[in-house]
């Protein structure tokens, strides 16, 4: 998402370059399947040096990030798992969707107590203190200042009186079925049919197999190159965020296939310099909020090109005054001999043009059309939201070739959190001539306008959508030879 905009990068380029990817190594570090356990950077104890805090289901350190349990080694059960499918009133429903079920997920995340998903989950005993009620406990968390829910820090006024409101009326279930709790899709476990599993982690000098971890200061991306080290034709079937010392300081990670880098194995680039090599095609992504992605069973996603070179690249924002290291990672797993039926490749929708977002403006919006290449059928599986601070929700609708118009996201659009960005399953097939419509809406509060660009306070508005057959979606014929959305709100791009 920076490519094209190196000239909003005020970052310098320094040293170049490191690669870590470390064969096979399903014995990860920090041992952790999944994001567990963020925690408040400072308060909490993170595990043995920052290794220990994130095993799934099994011994846990400090995964409470509440500076509670010793960070070494206390036993964690795994959270409750969502029961019940009473709906919640629908703008509770939106918060917990946006702010709290990244973690409190249908299938709580590593050392997270419980789901937050139904009517009923909020009914239950605490787990913590079973003698009050779930939402007890969340009416004493949002307003913990010392360790808020969500951890990442305290919610917006406007959703803390939400929920007020609704807890102080006893927290009763809601009435209307449309708001039924959804569960995230994406929030995955590794598939049964995995044949090997890879990792890719941040480091500090360039050289392949460097374990140094990264000194990083404020606002900067780095870009991590790797040869790719699975064979040809490999797909992608699960992709998990390896938290490492300092998760609160990932802003988003995304991995891509360098079609046209020469990028030695091992290469670091940080702070990056914000030029991407020319083609690169995303094919993995997450941002504080989304989930371990596990592919649905017929599809894996295309991970390398001929020449096997791939990237990870990884938003680094260090809100601190300190220096400090990371080693987070990537764990990729793949399907390599018994591949599955269809390969997908993430596609960027949305656009670059039309981002002016005026001062105080409430809901001021932009606005992209896909117009696929491809004719044949494109199935559409999964949609991926992101813009920055302003963002509040993104529609997604299809321009069917006979002139219908058909929503994809609810009612209201997919609401949007920049601190808790969620993917949604949307499953949908695109014939001939159709067109997918993207428009992201944004409320300033702020007195100046806004526009596009790649630090958090200009905006942006993607869509980054997996789809097969691969590259079905990608259009470039409207951008004149660019590679970026800037020039047409017509392209979609890979
Ligand atoms: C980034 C992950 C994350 C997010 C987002 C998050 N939580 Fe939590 N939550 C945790 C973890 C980890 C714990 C356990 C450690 C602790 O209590 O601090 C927890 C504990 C809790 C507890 C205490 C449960 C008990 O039995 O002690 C409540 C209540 C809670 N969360 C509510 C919320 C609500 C409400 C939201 C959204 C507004 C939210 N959380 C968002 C990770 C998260």
């Amino acid at each position: 998402m920076k490519q094209k905009f190196l000239v909003f990068g005020s970052l310098l380029l320094a040293g170049s370059v490191l690669a870590g990817c470390q064969s096979n190594a399903d014995t990860n570090r920090g041992g952790g399947s999944n994001l567990g356990g963020f925690g408040n950077a400072g308060t909490n104890g993170l595990g043995n040096g920052g290794n220990g805090g994130f095993s799934a289901g099994g011994t846990s350190g400090g995964v409470s990030g509440s500076g509670g349990p010793a960070a070494d080694g206390g036993t964690v059960a795994a959270g409750r798992a969502t029961s019940g499918t009473t709906a919640l009133p629908c703008n509770v429903n939106t918060i917990l969707k946006t702010s709290c079920q990244s973690c409190h997920g249908a299938t709580p995340l590593s050392g997270v107590p419980m789901s937050l998903i139904s009517w009923e989950d909020t009914q239950k005993p605490a787990v913590s203190n079973p003698a009050i009620t779930v939402h007890d406990m969340v009416k004493m968390r949002i307003h913990d200042t010392v360790k808020p829910m969500p951890m990442t820090g305290m919610l917006p006024a406007d959703s803390l009186a939400t929920l007020d409101a609704w807890l102080d009326g006893g927290a009763i279930a809601g009435t209307d079925p449309s708001c039924v709790p959804m569960s995230n899709p994406y929030a995955g476990t590794k598939p049964a049919d995995t044949e090997n599993c890879y990792e890719v982690h941040a480091h500090a000098k360039s050289v392949a197999k460097d374990t140094t971890p990264l000194m990083v200061s404020g606002e900067h991306y780095a870009a991590f190159y790797f040869d790719a080290p699975w064979p040809d034709g490999a797909q992608g079937v699960y992709f998990e965020t390896l938290p490492g010392m300092h998760p609160e300081l990932i802003h988003h990670w995304l991995i891509y296939s360098e079609e046209n880098s020469n990028n030695p194995d091992g290469t670091v680039d940080y702070p990056a310099s914000g030029s991407h090599p020319s083609s690169p095609t995303l094919v993995a992504g997450w941002a504080p909020g989304a989930d371990n992605n596990s592919i649905p069973n017929d599809v894996g996603v295309q991970l390398s090109g001929t020449n096997h070179k791939m990237s990870m690249e990884v938003h680094f924002f260090n809100r601190t005054t300190d220096t400090l290291p990371v080693d987070m990672g990537v764990k990729i797993c793949t399907v390599e001999k018994h591949l599955r039926p269809n390969t997908a490749t993430m596609s960027w929708l949305g656009t670059e043009l039309g981002i002016n977002i005026p001062p105080m403006a409430q809901d001021s919006t932009a606005t992209g059309t896909c117009t696929p290449q491809f004719s044949g059928d494109i199935h559409v599986i999964r949609t991926w939201p992101h813009m920055h601070l302003l963002g509040r929700h993104m529609e997604s609708t299809i321009l069917r070739a006979n002139g219908t118009r058909e929503p994809v996201s609810p009612a209201g659009g997919w609401p949007f959190d920049f601190n808790s960005e969620v993917s949604w399953k949307t499953e949908y097939v695109l014939h001939a001539g159709d067109r997918v419509e993207t428009v992201c809406h944004y409320t300033n509060t702020t007195n100046n306008s806004v526009g596009v660009g790649f630090e958090n306070r200009y905006e942006m508005c993607f869509d980054f959508t997996l789809a097969y057959p691969a590259k079905a979606l990608v259009n470039k014929n409207f951008l004149g030879g660019s590679t970026s959305l800037t020039n047409s709100s017509t392209a979609c791009l890979n």
